[in-house]
């Protein structure tokens, strides 16, 4: 049975382009970039290529790029990184964040609050996205890092970086930002944004999993958590993922190249989706979380709530009629825990429980969105007349 992917905000395949790039990176034969001999020169030239390369997408200074591991180790690095290197610097030891953003950030949060750090956690409105009423009045002259993701990943609310960002730096706190699901979708340009530190990941783009950068601006105070070698001018200890990065370069290239194209088509896809199930089971049957005007949202993600039915029991339907979606952050056990960012907005118990993510990328057309939508309604129908 052919799948119908609708996972991309989880993982996206790789691009045929990517792969090649990763492919021919990894058959030049040995190279560490440290090394100084031909191998080595060779590999760093390949490292400083994709530098460029991504430098040039995000309009920043090559030197301000980290690779990383991938968005969760960007982001920790970012919060670990600012955080302890701020209070160092200048006493500031209060972190602001907000209630909806991704586990590797709160979670490095919540670590720094262990280490004694005071907390603040911003609240969101119905539509998650945070007030900047609510970061005008926390951002304080105690804060050292304030950080807040572009767009959500389980509802893709836009978030008013722009404006939190203007605030922290004008206030002296470092601004941080997880970009992870916004790269390829949204300009990203670090010439233009209030922005310190910036987390991206080559997965969601069609580049490698496990890889992915930190921006970190010229004279940010930053201090790297690893020990090591001096790679990424000590900010980053550990031989870098040259093919890697070689691949994840190659595919921010080709998705920032071709960005309105995917956002026209995940725009479309996405509303194929939505009014099909208006004609099939009715706008009342079911709850769009998150922002429906065009201007707050990611174009690829959109979160609905079927109440009555838990997304346990319809994710293994459509799993079993060959949809691939998702729901809230899985717990260790498999079983599904309620999203942070759905109770974050309010949401009423029934809808928490009946909510399923539907994620939008390459490869993806609104034929795929008809099927998808005939399917949910077949299966709604089953499961309420059970
Ligand atoms: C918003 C956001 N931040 C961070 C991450 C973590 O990225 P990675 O999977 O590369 O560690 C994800 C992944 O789902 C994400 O959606």
């Amino acid at each position: 049975m052919p799948i119908i992917y609708f996972d991309h905000a989880a993982t996206s395949p790789m691009r045929p382009e990517a792969i090649g790039a990763y492919a021919d990176a990894a058959a030049r034969g040995p190279g560490n970039p440290s090394s100084q001999h031909a191998g080595g020169r060779a590999a760093r030239a390949m490292l400083t290529a994709a530098r460029d390369c991504l430098a040039n997408i995000l309009r920043c200074d090559p030197g301000e790029l980290v690779f990383t591991g991938g968005g969760t180790e960007g982001d920790n690095a970012a919060l670990y990184g600012a955080a302890r290197a701020q209070r160092l610097r200048t006493g500031r030891d209060r972190i602001v964040t907000t209630a909806i953003e991704h586990h590797a950030v709160l979670g490095a949060c919540r670590k720094l609050e262990a280490e004694g750090f005071k907390l603040t956690v911003l609240p969101v409105d119905g539509e998650g996205i945070v007030p900047v009423a609510a970061a005008e009045e926390a951002i304080k002259d105690d804060v050292a890092v304030v950080s807040v993701m572009y767009g959500n990943n389980e509802v893709g609310s836009l978030q008013p970086v722009r404006e939190i960002g203007k605030l922290a730096q004008e206030r002296g706190a470092a601004m941080h930002v997880d970009a992870v699901q916004a790269l390829g979708y949204e300009p990203l340009d670090l010439g233009a944004l209030p922005v310190d530190l910036l987390s991206l990941s080559a997965h969601k783009i069609g580049g490698p999993q496990g890889v992915g950068a930190l921006y970190v601006r010229k004279g940010t105070p930053f201090e790297s958590t690893a020990r090591g070698g001096s790679q990424e001018k000590s900010r980053r200890a550990g031989t870098e993922n040259v093919a890697g990065i070689a691949a994840f370069a190659k595919a921010a290239e080709l998705a920032a190249a071709g960005l309105d194209g995917r956002r026209g088509q995940a725009e479309a896809v996405r509303a194929k989706l939505l009014s099909e199930l208006d004609a099939l089971i009715g706008a009342d049957a079911y709850r769009l979380n998150g922002p429906t005007d065009a201007e707050k949202r990611l174009p690829h993600i959109v979160n609905v709530s079927f109440p009555g039915l838990s997304n346990e029991t319809m994710l293994m339907n459509l799993d079993l009629s060959g949809v691939a979606a998702s729901a809230g952050s899985a717990c260790t056990a498999g079983s599904l825990q309620p999203s942070h960012v759905l109770i974050a907005m309010g949401l009423e118990t029934h809808f928490l429980q009946s909510a399923i993510r539907f994620s939008f990328g390459m490869g993806n057309n609104i034929e795929e969105a008809e099927k998808t939508a005939k399917i949910i309604a077949t299966i709604t129908k089953r499961l309420r007349n059970r």
